[in-house]
């Protein structure tokens, strides 16, 4: 094999890979076209806060903002995303052309904190209606297009107490029933619903077994990841002292993929997210497929990477990005071999394991009735909104003007640079084009990356590497 590096300035489109759909495969993600198990090394992202999603915005419909945060999501060295909140009357297409070229993937929860956008976890009965399944349904239309959804998650800590318990576990499980119906109906691909869960020994575990559980006969509203928030490993911690074996210990018999769907505790900062190697380790791989670290920007409860300057929107890299950064670096990605898990199995998708229901789970109270076919019609019709696609980028989109910080308030030397992983549909960076010449015989392009940076006005620079002869 011979190795060549060319660096050329035109961007050669059909080299780069696609980016492909993940799916699920009994306990774990996978990458549905290299059959590598897939770990969820990521960060919630909701810049603004939870309540920063308007009719004007979200996070994922201003392209300035994207091309600002993206070039650092691939700094941090991160593969997910999830987002709280978006406007499904907005549009998302070039934020998400970006991610998928980044070879970001999203996790996309379906709520808000707006009116008729989220279940009332006290009277879900006030709150289960028409108006917000529409809402519910026109996210996940939108967001089914593009292969950089990775999942959907139908509703964040709606039980996190007594009351809750008892009222609301049917609501969410009919909603889950309901988005899977959708995607069923309307996807070319089985798009994951799951649900993500807050951090309380009585509620967590019943909650798993009662979202896992199939009722037969009716059609299916099991969840197919369980997410759990969990902020227990709090500065130097290990396996067992963070509790982190107990975790182990409750979900290593659960059917799908359990990951933290929020971790990283603040009560000691700044954070140095310790957590990071023993979570991809053999004692969690297993039965964690990673998780999202809360959370990108800095809000008031003190969880952020980065601080966002809101008047400029410049961005100050704080003392737990570069800490985070540094636990990732040195911390490899489980792969099938770790797994041991043989190609031949792994790739045996249709594997139903759902448990069947039982009457009771410990401190949930599920008798409740929900009004049952209020999607119905909504599944059967679809629902009415802007599909998403990947579009063109050009050079204005790429182009921020915010700058980069470190934590002391240094001007970085360096812009952070995007850096283009997967070629994503008709992704075109302007610029001359000029097709791969196959000079010689079979010469075959196996990796490429166009790199960019926010603040790179002109001239983009194609590093053909790994030319590989055969
Ligand atoms: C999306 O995934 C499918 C299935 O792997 C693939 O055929 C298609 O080319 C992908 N699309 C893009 C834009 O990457």
């Amino acid at each position: 094999m011979h190795r060549l590096i060319i660096g050329v300035l035109f961007f050669v489109s059909s080299v780069l890979a696609d980016i492909h759909p993940i799916e699920i495969r009994g306990k774990h993600f996978y990458d549905s076209v290299t059959d590598e198990p897939f770990f969820i090394r990521g960060i919630d992202y909701q810049p603004g806060g939870s309540s920063d999603v308007t009719d004007e915005k979200d996070p994922l419909s201003d392209v300035s903002v994207c091309a600002r945060d993206i070039p650092l999501f691939q700094d941090l060295g991160i593969n997910a995303v999830r987002v709280y909140s978006l406007n499904p009357d907005l549009n998302h297409d070039k934020c998400m052309t970006m991610l998928a070229s980044a070879g970001i993937y999203l996790i996309l929860d379906v709520n808000s904190p707006l009116i008729n956008q989220h279940l009332n976890r006290y009277e879900p009965w006030t709150t289960y209606n028409p108006i917000y399944l529409e809402h519910v349904f026109k996210l996940i239309a939108q967001f089914i297009p593009y292969n950089n959804t990775l999942g959907f998650i139908a509703g964040n800590e709606i039980i996190n107490d007594k009351r809750s318990a008892q009222r609301s576990p049917p609501y969410i499980k009919q909603l889950v029933g309901d988005m899977k119906g959708y995607i069923k109906a309307h996807s070319p691909r089985a798009i994951p619903v799951g649900y993500s869960a807050a951090d309380d020994l009585k509620y967590r575990v019943s909650l798993s077994k009662y979202l896992e559980c199939e009722d037969k006969g009716t059609h299916d509203s099991s969840v197919d990841f369980y997410g759990v928030n969990s902020y227990q490993w709090c500065g130097d911690q290990d396996f067992q002292s963070s509790g982190y074996d107990k975790l182990v210990d409750a979900y290593k018999d659960y059917s799908k993929p359990v990951f933290f769907s929020e971790f990283g505790c603040n009560e000691v900062t700044p954070r140095k997210f310790g957590e990071i190697p023993t979570l991809y380790s053999d004692r969690m791989y297993h039965t964690f497929s990673g998780g999202l670290v809360y959370e990108f920007t800095q809000e008031v409860n003190n969880y952020g990477l980065v601080s966002v300057n809101e008047e400029t929107g410049d961005v100050y890299l704080l003392e737990d990005f570069e800490a985070l950064k540094n636990q990732y670096k040195q911390t490899p990605h489980p792969t099938s071999t770790d797994l041991k898990i043989s190609q031949d199995k792994s790739t045996s998708r249709i594997v139903n394991n759902s448990p069947a229901c039982t009457n009771k789970y410990t401190n949930l109270d599920i008798t409740a009735k929900v009004v049952p076919k209020l999607a119905t019609e909504f599944i059967r019709k679809g629902v009415k909104c802007d599909k998403g696609k990947y579009v063109n980028l050009d050079k204005s989109d790429l182009t921020c003007n915010s700058k980069y910080y470190d934590a002391n308030g240094n001007q970085l030397s360096r812009s952070p640079k995007f850096s283009i992983v997967n070629e994503v549909g008709s992704v075109k960076l302007t610029g001359p084009e000029k097709k791969a010449s196959n000079s010689g015989n079979g010469l075959r392009l196996s990796r490429t990356n166009l790199i960019l940076g926010c603040s790179m006005v002109l001239g983009f620079i194609l590093d053909i590497v790994s030319i590989m002869f055969f």
